[in-house]
């Protein structure tokens, strides 16, 4: 059976999965309002522990205007640090793994969120065209403040101290969240990015901040624990780049070089506007273990596998509904889809209460 494929184990660098179906990260604001994890989302991920390895959901690494939903959570206070150890701790009792996505929301966060901080970016450019939920309702995107180059060490070492966070708290290793239009998204790509300067303008200086903060994260787990997602076609928050192929060949190869756990790879485009083979330039740029995301089905997610093409897949909205994903997919049961009024409402519903599959 060619799924079976997804049932062998594979190194992810230091981690060895046990299957090749990877939990991918999946915002859900279930945390408090000082961003600090709930007991509901120990449960929820101890749920998911079948996972060859669960991408916990994008946190953030840097206090103050990073914040961009209001209930998402944080890895930069101690209050978190202890929160999360009670959910590293309920995976790790259920034999799963665990890393941390750590993030900065970037432009796309709003000031009513964030105290009112204004947004930071690599150039002032606003999300056009949509709106975002603040505690005044649906407002649009504010315009954001370019950050200086004097502020990016500030910007990295927040960075840095979140992967400090997360050994702490118990975290098998962390992913360095490069994609869907959030701070370090938004550097790599020239749609949002329109800097001059070290870190704007060619794609060497673009792709600068990302591995920066890959370096400092990597000196602090060692490169084998640091996986990096991006998603160079996605256009999601307003994104755009005017070369996504030669954008993933770079960041892939300097990526290669610095030997890091896993390439976590969006292959498309939420809205189908941008449109490319991203997933060739990877394969060729990163020799390690490269996962694939977005739209993958089980029996394309095992081809891919065989093929040599992906190490693992990455499964988001199947993650929401089917906690057993893993045994259902094995049992070539059918999958559950998930109900989109309780993605972000606050509690249990919709959260905890998605069944395991019922054995006849
Ligand atoms: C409810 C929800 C929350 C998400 N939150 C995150 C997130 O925190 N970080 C991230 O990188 N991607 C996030 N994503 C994107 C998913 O990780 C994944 O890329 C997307 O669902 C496509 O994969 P799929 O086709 O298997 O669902 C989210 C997606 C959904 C549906």
């Amino acid at each position: 059976m060619p799924k079976d494929n997804l049932y062998s184990s594979v190194s992810l660098g230091a981690l060895n999965l046990p299957n090749r179906i990877i939990m991918a990260p999946l915002t859900r604001s279930r945390a408090d309002a000082d961003h600090v994890p709930t007991a509901i989302m120990a449960e929820y991920y101890a749920q998911r522990a079948s996972a060859g390895l669960i991408v916990a959901e994008a946190t953030m690494a840097i206090e103050g205007n990073s914040a961009f939903g209001g209930r998402e959570p944080g890895i930069y206070a101690e209050a978190q640090v202890a929160a999360w150890q009670q959910v590293t701790a309920a995976v790790h009792a259920k034999g799963g793994q665990i890393v941390l996505q750590i993030w900065h929301g970037g432009r796309a966060c709003h000031s009513l969120l964030n105290n009112g901080a204004q947004p930071v970016a690599p150039s002032a450019l606003p999300i056009r065209n949509d709106t975002t939920h603040t505690p005044k309702g649906k407002m649009p995107y504010e315009t954001p403040r370019e950050l200086r180059d004097d502020e990016l060490p500030d910007v990295v070492n927040g960075f840095r101290l979140a992967a400090i966070n997360a050994k702490a708290a118990g975290f098998d290793g962390v992913e360095v969240h490069g994609a869907n239009g959030y701070l370090l998204d938004e550097f790599l790509r020239d749609g949002s990015n329109q800097r001059s300067g070290s870190y704007g303008g060619s794609i060497v200086n673009r792709a600068r901040l990302l591995l920066e903060v890959v370096d400092a994260t990597s000196l602090v787990w060692g490169a084998d624990r640091v996986g990096v997602r991006i998603s160079p076609l996605n256009s999601f928050n307003d994104m755009l780049d005017s070369d996504p192929v030669a954008l993933t060949a770079y960041v892939a190869e300097q990526l290669d070089q610095r030997k890091i756990a896993y390439l976590h790879l969006m292959r498309g485009d939420f809205f189908g506007v941008q449109k490319a083979d991203v997933v060739t330039p990877a394969r060729v740029g990163f020799k390690g273990a490269l996962v694939g995301n977005m739209g993958y089905t089980p029996a394309e997610a095992a081809a891919s596998v065989q093929a040599g093409t992906l190490a693992a897949v990455a499964f988001g909205h199947h993650y929401v509904s089917n906690p057993d994903l893993v045994e259902r997919i094995q049992a070539d049961v059918a999958l559950v889809e998930p109900d989109q009024s309780t993605l972000y409402s606050p509690g249990p519903r919709g959260y905890t209460d998605y069944p395991t599959m019922t054995v006849a």
